[in-house]
């Protein structure tokens, strides 16, 4: 795994884990905890049925299999650095009837934000837990394509956090134990440098109290 920025980057990655069944654990595992948590989450942004929700890496859909019962037919759309990844998770995650509710085209295959084929206008864009495993240079390139090529109410990611330079120069122990890093993934960024990155994007960034799941701390962007 050494000398890629993302384990996902490793070749034969997807293909070895979805031949064995692995589609979950290759997300990280705890899918209920972490779905729940991250739809209470956006529960309390405000999300409601009609809006129009983009899921950024959604992988095999821990949080679609979530959203697409919530929201009305068709507002689901997710991307992902994987295609194999995303079908694994819409036929053996969603039910009959949530497929009704999802056609298969809105899960778009899409590694470099470019979003092709997707729709402009979303009252909501996710980033959960992608960012974590990408470098500094990846946050800003993704805040850029999100703010030049899609119009949102709301940008959510999560990142890992280090508190100071000193700190991320050096191995971090998140609040509930995994272990950061500056140099490789999971990776650590600073709060400032998320500001920065967003402010060059023409974004404005809160950092929110949630607690998510490995200590993620959940950013949201708005123009
Ligand atoms: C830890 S999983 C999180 C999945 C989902 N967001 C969730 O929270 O349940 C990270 C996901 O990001 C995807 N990924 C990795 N690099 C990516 C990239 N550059 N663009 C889009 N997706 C990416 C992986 O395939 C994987 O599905």
């Amino acid at each position: 795994m050494s000398g890629h920025v993302s384990p996902y980057l490793v070749p034969g990655f997807y293909e070895t884990a979805l031949t064995r069944g692995r589609h979950r654990d290759i997300i990280g595992g705890r899918w209920d905890e972490t779905g729940r948590i991250q739809m209470d989450m956006l529960l309390r942004l405000g999300l409601q049925p009609q809006h129009r929700v983009l899921d950024i890496g959604c992988g095999p859909l821990r949080t679609g299999c979530r959203l697409v019962p919530f929201l009305d037919p068709g507002n689901y759309w997710g991307t992902d650095l994987s295609g194999a990844l995303m079908a694994t998770g819409y036929r053996q995650e969603l039910t009959e009837a949530d497929r009704a509710r999802l056609p298969e085209g809105q899960l778009v295959e899409d590694g470099n934000f470019d979003f092709p084929g997707l729709p402009r206008a979303f009252d909501l864009v996710l980033c959960f837990a992608v960012f974590t495993h990408l470098p500094l240079a990846h946050l800003g390139h993704g805040l850029r394509r999100v703010a030049e090529r899609l119009d949102f109410g709301l940008f959510a990611f999560t990142v890992f956090l280090a508190p100071d330079a000193v700190a991320a120069a050096r191995p971090y122990r998140q609040p509930d134990g995994v272990v950061t890093h500056g140099d490789r993934t999971p990776w650590h960024v600073l709060a400032e440098d998320v500001t920065r990155l967003a402010a060059d994007a023409g974004l404005k960034v809160d950092f929110r109290d949630d607690r998510l799941p490995r200590g993620q701390v959940l950013c949201v962007a708005q123009r």
